[in-house]
């Protein structure tokens, strides 16, 4: 309970080495595939808030690993896809090529397929292991929604539909709201059901959530202008260049800025009920609304 991040860290990293086949597995063209974008130095944002918000509730660490790396696969995956050719054509991500420019565009498909297949796979062998079933069903649920067509994939599609057209504010929630929030909103979520959390609970932590994935993505926006690539280990400009609907675009940098603080501010008061049980996860939403990568 009293790790800090990097510790937190190293334990995420060990459970996906431990999920993730070894390269030498057949056909090892996919696990290096695989294991090239896993292990290429995320910030594990979406596991941290996962076992931070299982720690309100005192799970143990351990139990609430698997369904922390699944969303972590699922990132990846996503991240994978997103800098295809055919979506964002982003050849750099984690500080290294992208997928598709080392292993080719089949290869990263596959790889970003393998990924999300497997998320599930581990939810239903390892969570499995430390919760009643309902609750693995429960995690499922709130995973596969959270990804679809109702969640990310919802947000990517407006995304790529939007590009070179002007920005207006709904379209914009929407997309951030789901391509990035619905994963945040997801964490959350399904620490809190790991932990038996109530119903208000609940709702109290999906509501934090939403705030801090929304803020999360405009950050992510305002330092694709501002941001260096050897901080942010992808490009910068890639949004400008692409005409992408974002909120300096709609708002001005400023702007959006100061909505990145006031989100911030309105998250962190949803935590109050919770005390210092609470204290890893609102530290953590201040270091990724105020992260310069
Ligand atoms: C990048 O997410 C994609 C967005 C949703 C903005 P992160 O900034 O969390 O990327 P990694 O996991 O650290 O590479
Ligand atoms: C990506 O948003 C969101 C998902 C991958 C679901 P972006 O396209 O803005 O992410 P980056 O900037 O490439 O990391
Ligand atoms: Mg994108
Ligand atoms: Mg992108
Ligand atoms: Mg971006």
């Amino acid at each position: 309970m009293t790790s800090n991040r990097s510790e937190i860290i190293a334990e995420v990293n060990a459970a996906l080495e431990q999920y993730l086949p070894p390269e030498t597995t057949y056909p090892p063209e996919i696990h290096r595939a695989v294991r090239y974008s896993v292990f290429a130095g995320g910030k594990r944002l979406r596991p941290l808030l996962t076992l931070a918000a299982a720690e309100i509730f005192s799970v143990p660490r351990q139990h609430a690993l698997p369904a922390a790396c699944a969303i972590e696969m699922i990132h990846t995956y996503s991240l994978i896809h997103d800098d295809l050719p055919a979506m964002d054509n982003d050849d750099y991500r984690r500080g290294r090529p992208a997928n598709h420019k080392v292993f080719g565009e089949a290869l990263a498909i596959l790889a970003g397929d393998a990924l999300l297949t497997l998320a599930f796979e581990i939810v239903a062998t390892q969570a499995a292991a430390y919760f009643p079933a309902e609750t693995v069903v429960a995690l499922q649920r709130e995973i596969s929604r959270a990804s679809g067509m109702a969640g990310m994939i919802g947000g990517q599609v407006v995304d790529i539909l939007s590009e070179g057209k002007p920005a207006e504010a709904e379209i914009l929630d929407y997309i951030h709201r789901h391509k990035t929030g619905a994963l945040f909103r997801c964490c959350l979520r399904c620490g809190a059901l790991m932990g038996q959390a109530t119903p208000a609970e609940l709702a109290a932590l999906t509501a934090f959530a939403d705030k801090v994935g929304l803020a999360f993505q405009i950050v992510d926006d305002i330092l694709d202008i501002t941001g260096t690539a050897s901080e942010l280990g992808k490009q910068t400009g890639s949004d400008v260049n692409r005409q992408k609907m974002t909120y300096p675009a709609l708002y001005g940098l400023q702007q959006a800025q100061e909505k990145t603080d006031s989100l911030l501010e309105e998250a962190l008061l949803l935590l109050e009920p919770f005390g210092t049980a609470a204290a890893g996860l609102a530290a953590l939403a201040r270091q990724l609304v105020r992260r310069r990568r």
